[in-house]
């Protein structure tokens, strides 16, 4: 797969690693609005939330987009450490006088650590839900149409009653928050989008949706934990 089609040289690695994060970024807004839904009075959030997840793992079209979800997640990591070990390998070994930091942000020489970061969230969080979802027998729950489902909101609900959790959950946005804070602008200039005039709102936006939605996410185990 290294040396693919698609990975033949840094500069499509980064073209793909531009496209598989921002597909990614387009999933973690669906996502978020999607799990906002816990924050509705929990007799109504019951409901809701589980008949959500019963269309998210059985309506087609989002069956599609979950498999392109764990291509892109799997992808977005390969290329991810394929780019970290060339730009290691170009690295000059230790100049007299190198100062990185005098050439580039923190956060874009540490892409790798924090992109490693949110996948050691990922296996936790979908070991927790998605596997309950999808493979483990858990509590069932009827909606009130009287549909039976996996009572996918009582899972979620107790995990976020454990404090511990809640802190993890929380401690985890950080790193998702600083890959996304360079991620999102750094892929557009990935794809030549770079000029003048959009640089700036593109820098923005980046930097918005980098607090905004970590925030979003974060904010739901707290919610959970100290208001219901
Ligand atoms: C408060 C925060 C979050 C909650 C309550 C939450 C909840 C859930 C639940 C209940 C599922 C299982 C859904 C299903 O299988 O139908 C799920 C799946 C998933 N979550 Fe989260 N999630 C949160 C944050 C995140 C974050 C921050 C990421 C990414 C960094 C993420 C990535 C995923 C992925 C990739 C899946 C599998 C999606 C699929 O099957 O299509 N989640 N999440």
């Amino acid at each position: 797969m290294a040396n693919s089609y698609f990975l033949k040289n840094s500069l499509t690695k980064k073209y793909w690693m531009a496209a598989s994060g921002l597909f990614l970024c387009i999933f973690l807004l669906g996502h978020l609005a999607g799990n906002l839904q816990l924050l509705l009075p929990p007799e109504k959030a019951k409901d809701a939330f589980n008949a959500y997840a019963l269309f998210m793992t059985t309506f087609p079209a989002v069956k599609i987009l979950s498999y392109l979800t764990y291509f892109s997640i799997l992808f977005h990591a390969f290329d991810g450490i394929l780019l970290t070990i060339e730009n290691n390998k170009a690295r000059p070994v230790n100049y007299a006088y190198s100062k990185p930091s005098a050439n580039s942000a923190w956060t874009s020489r540490y892409m790798g650590i924090l992109g490693t970061a949110i996948l050691v969230f990922l296996v936790i969080h979908l070991w927790a839900f998605w596997a309950g979802m999808h493979f483990r027998s858990i509590p069932t729950y009827a909606l009130a149409d009287g549909t039976i489902v996996k009572d996918l909101y009582s899972e979620v609900y107790n995990a976020f009653k454990n404090l511990p959790y809640v802190i993890l959950y929380v401690v985890c946005m950080i790193p998702l928050g600083l890959h996304l804070s360079h991620g999102f602008a750094s892929a557009f200039q990935s794809w030549g989008l770079n000029h003048a005039k959009y640089n700036n709102l593109i820098s923005m936006t980046g930097i918005a949706f980098s607090v905004l939605v970590p925030l979003g996410f974060a904010a739901i185990p707290l919610v959970v934990y100290f208001m219901y």
